[in-house]
C-alpha cells in the first residue's frame, strides 16, 4: 500500500467539544478551550483533529441538531475563535476534519421554519411530508412520524423529532448543503466526518419495513423492524459520490463516513472506482467480541473484504460508545492500544482512550443525552461516555473552573494527564510510543496483513513491507500465555517486565500483554 494523502498515513483524535476544555467557566468546553490544548495533543503524536459539531443549535442532541451550517455556536465561541483555532491547528502541521450532519437539522433551522410554514412553500420538500406515518421508528425511540398541526401533514425524523430529515431526493437542498461545505472548505478545513452518511436517502415509495424476526421486548424500539427501506439505500451512494465530487474541487481533503453495516455493505461506501467516501468509519473493533479468535476473525474478515486499491481504516471509540476501558476492562486498555496502533491504515482515537478514561456512571437526575431520556434504563445513554477531559489533580480536574455539565470520574485525582505524564510507564506514555512507532516504522502503516492467527486467546499477525517484517503478539487472556515465536527485537510492548523470552524460541506473555516485535529477516 502507498500512502501518498496525509489522511493515509495519520492518526485522526475525535473532540467532542464540550468536554474536552472550557475556557469561560461555563462548564463546557469551547474552541479557546481546544485551543489551550492544543500542544497536548501535537505531544500525543495525532496528525488531525475531528471535533464533534460545534455550530448553532438549540442543542436538543448536543449540536448534532443544527440550526446554521455556517455559523458557531455561541457556547463555542465566535468565527473568530474559529479562525483562530484552524490557523493555529495548521501552524503545527495538524489537520481539521470538522463533522458536517447533512441527513437532518434541527427543527429551529430556517429550511425546516419555513418547510413546515404551509405546503405551498418553496422549501415544503426540502423535508419528507406525508399524509400517513407509516412504521419507520427513530433512532432515539418511538415512532419517526411527527404530526404537525400547522398544515396538518407529518415529517420524517430519523433521531429527534427536533431533528427533521431532510429530503436527499430535493436537489436545492442537496445543493444548499453542498454549499455549506463549500463554505468551510474555502475556509481551510481539511475534511468532514458525515453524520450517519447511511441513512441520507430514503425509500420513494415509504414503504413499510419488514419484523425484525429477532426482536425481543426491552430492546431499543428502533429495532422492532429491519431498516430495509430508510437506510442504506442504492440511491445514497450517488449521493456520496457527489458530496466527494464537492471535496475534490479542495487539494488533499478527506470525505469519512459515519456507517453502522456489515462489512460488504459497509465496502459499497468506497464507491464506484473508489469514488465515495475515502474513509468508511470501520467500526469492527467496537463490536466485535473481545477475544483473539472472534478479532481474527473480524481483522481477516476487513482485510479481505476492502476492494483494490481501498484505504483501511479503524476505529477503537466515539462519542456514540462505550468506552473501550469499560467494555473490555481497564485491564485490557493497553493492549487495546497496540492493537489499534499496529492495525494498517488510518487511525481514528477517541479523546481520553489514551488516559485510559472509563465510563462514567451518571445519576438518573443528572442524564443528559435525549437516547437515555427517551428509553430510559437499557443502556442507550451516550453520556458516561462524553465526561469531561481529567487534565490535572486539582477539584474540578483544570477542565472548568464552573460547574462541569456532566460528572467528572471519580478517578480524577489520580487518573489525570498531570499524573500520567510523570509517569513513563503509564498509558499516556504507550498511547505516545506506538503512535511514534507508526511514524518511525512506515510498515505498520501501509505494511500488508499476514498470518493473522489466534490461538487461546492469543492473537497474531505480521506486517510486511519492503523486506521488513513485525510481528504483533497480543495475548487477550487473563493468564500468561507461552508462544512459540522468534522475538527479534522487541519494539514496543504494552508493560515492560511483563514479557521474558525462553529458551526454544518460547516467549512469555503476561495477562492482557502485548509485544511488537522486529523479526530478522534477510534482505
Ligand atoms: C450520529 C452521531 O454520532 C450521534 O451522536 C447523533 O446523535 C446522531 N448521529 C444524530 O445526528
Amino acid at each position: 500500500m502507498q500512502a501518498t494523502a496525509w489522511w493515509q498515513h495519520g492518526v485522526i483524535y475525535e473532540i467532542y467539544p464540550r468536554s474536552f476544555q472550557d475556557s469561560d467557566g461555563d462548564g463546557i468546553g469551547d474552541l479557546r478551550g481546544i485551543l489551550h490544548r492544543l500542544d497536548y495533543v501535537v505531544k500525543l503524536g495525532v496528525d488531525a483533529l475531528w471535533i464533534s459539531p460545534f455550530y448553532p443549535s438549540p442543542m436538543a442532541d448536543f449540536g448534532y441538531d443544527v440550526a446554521d451550517y455556517c455559523g458557531i455556536d455561541p457556547l463555542f465561541g465566535t468565527m473568530q475563535d474559529f479562525d483562530q483555532l484552524l490557523q493555529e491547528i495548521h501552524n503545527r502541521g495538524l489537520k481539521l476534519i470538522l463533522d458536517l450532519v447533512p441527513n437532518h437539522t434541527s427543527d429551529q433551522h430556517p429550511w425546516f421554519l419555513e418547510s413546515r410554514s404551509s405546503r405551498d412553500n418553496p422549501k415544503r420538500d426540502w423535508y419528507l411530508w406525508q399524509d400517513e406515518p407509516n412504521n419507520w421508528q427513530s433512532n432515539f425511540g418511538g415512532s419517526g412520524w411527527e404530526w404537525d398541526d400547522v398544515t396538518g401533514q407529518y415529517y420524517y425524523h430519523s433521531f429527534l423529532k427536533q431533528q427533521p430529515d431532510l429530503n436527499w431526493r430535493n436537489p436545492l437542498a442537496r445543493r444548499a448543503i453542498f454549499e455549506a461545505m463549500r463554505f468551510w472548505l474555502a475556509r481551510g478545513v481539511d475534511g468532514f466526518r458525515v453524520d450517519v452518511i447511511w441513512l441520507m436517502i430514503k425509500d420513494d415509495q415509504f414503504r413499510d419495513n419488514p419484523p425484525n424476526p429477532s426482536y425481543q421486548t426491552g430492546q431499543p424500539s428502533s429495532h422492532r423492524f429491519l431498516p430495509v427501506f430508510n437506510s442504506d439505500r442504492p440511491e445514497v451512494h450517488e449521493v456520496v459520490s457527489k458530496m466527494r465530487a464537492v471535496i475534490d474541487d479542495y487539494r488533499d481533503r478527506v470525505l469519512i463516513g459515519e456507517i453502522y453495516l456489515p462489512i460488504p455493505k459497509l465496502m459499497a461506501y468506497y464507491g464506484k472506482d473508489l469514488g465515495g467516501s475515502q474513509l468508511p468509519f470501520n467500526f469492527q473493533l467496537l463490536q466485535t467480541a473481545w477475544t483473539a479468535e472472534a478479532l481474527a476473525r473480524a481483522i481477516s474478515e476487513y482485510d479481505n473484504a476492502l476492494p483494490a486499491g481501498a484505504w483501511p481504516n479503524w476505529v477503537l471509540g466515539n462519542h456514540d460508545n462505550a468506552r473501550i476501558a469499560t467494555r473490555v476492562g481497564s485491564h485490557q486498555a493497553r493492549l487495546s492500544a497496540m492493537l489499534l496502533l499496529s492495525l494498517p491504515g488510518t487511525i481514528t482515537l477517541y479523546y481520553g482512550e489514551e488516559i485510559g478514561m472509563t465510563n462514567v456512571p451518571i445519576l438518573p437526575d443528572l442524564v443528559q443525552d435525549p437516547a437515555e431520556k427517551n428509553e430510559p434504563g437499557i443502556g442507550l445513554g451516550r453520556d458516561p461516555e462524553r465526561t469531561p477531559m481529567p487534565w490535572d489533580s486539582s477539584p474540578l480536574a483544570g477542565f472548568t473552573t464552573g460547574q462541569p455539565w456532566l460528572p467528572l470520574g471519580h478517578d480524577h485525582a489520580s487518573l489525570n494527564v498531570v499524573n500520567l505524564e510523570q509517569d513513563p510507564e503509564s498509558i499516556l506514555h504507550l498511547y505516545r510510543t506506538l503512535i511514534a512507532l507508526r511514524k518511525s516504522h512506515p510498515v505498520l502503516v501501509t505494511g500488508e496483513l499476514h498470518s493473522i492467527a489466534a490461538a487461546n486467546n492469543v492473537l497474531t499477525y505480521e506486517r510486511h513491507e519492503s523486506g521488513e517484517q513485525l510481528r504483533i503478539i497480543l495475548n487477550f487472556g487473563d493468564t500468561p500465555a507461552t508462544i512459540p515465536s522468534e522475538i527479534g527485537e522487541i519494539l514496543a510492548a504494552t508493560s515492560p517486565g511483563s514479557t521474558s523470552e525462553r529458551p526454544n524460541k518460547l516467549i512469555q506473555l503476561g495477562a492482557a500483554a502485548g509485544l511488537i516485535v522486529r523479526l530478522h529477516t534477510s534482505r
